[in-house]
């Protein structure tokens, strides 16, 4: 019998919440840390712990049939894969901000400018949709320092608690997009698999509807 295949982020914002939701529906996984992969206890379920920004081509390629991701990620390379259920943790907000002391009115202000993101998809479709040209750099983590040390006028990066903004004298200026933890599913899932995501998805729909 076939398991349907569900990828996490193995470490950082998301796994934490993932990890319950999935308790909550009844998938158990007694996980040694290091292990990438766990089967689930009494349901046709495997578990795989992977990069958030690599989740997206496994959707893709059909080597996971489902995720728990952000869906700025998505956004941001996830073309082609449908989101089938919002889940209500992990609320961000993907946003430009530049220097506290910075002049900013509108996304124009940075026509000719250098942005330093991990989100080029993201940030490109913002700036192409208000006619502005501007130089990306891409950079993987800690985008938030590059203003500081003369990388970059401004950034586009995730924002939750505003924090690390603030710690880096950087101020939010415009919202690209908000998002949150979503279930999304490959395109290539078979009718097998269907079915066992159809009763999770029932599942989840139930325990969201308790948490309100
Ligand atoms: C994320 C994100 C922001 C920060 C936002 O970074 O890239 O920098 O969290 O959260 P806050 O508004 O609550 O401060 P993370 O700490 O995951 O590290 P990374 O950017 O190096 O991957
Ligand atoms: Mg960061």
């Amino acid at each position: 019998m076939s398991k349907l295949r569900i990828a996490v982020q193995k470490s950082g914002r998301l796994n934490e919440d993932s990890m319950r939701i999935l308790k909550d529906i009844g998938i158990s996984i007694d996980n040694g840390k290091d292990q990438l992969k766990a089967s689930a206890k009494g349901f046709p379920v495997e578990v795989f712990y992977l990069r958030n920004g690599d989740i997206p081509q496994y959707l893709k390629d059909g080597v996971v049939d489902a995720a728990i991701i952000g869906e700025n990620v998505l956004i941001e390379k996830g073309e082609g894969i449908d989101v089938v259920e919002k889940l209500g943790f992990s609320s961000c907000r993907v946003c430009i901000a530049v220097p506290k002391s910075g002049k900013y009115e509108s996304i124009k202000d940075l026509e000719g400018k250098r942005i330093a993101t991990s989100y080029p998809n993201t940030v490109k479709m913002y700036l192409d949709k208000n006619g502005v040209n501007a130089n990306l750099h891409i950079i993987n983590g800690s985008v938030e320092i590059a203003p500081n040390i003369g990388l970059a006028d401004a950034i586009c990066d995730i924002v939750s608690s505003g924090s690390t903004l603030f710690k880096n004298n950087l101020k939010e200026v415009d919202t690209i997009l908000k998002s949150e933890a979503v279930l999304a599913v490959s395109p290539k899932m078979d009718e097998e698999r269907k079915a066992i995501l159809e009763t999770i998805q029932f599942r989840i729909q139930s325990v969201l509807k308790g948490r309100q």
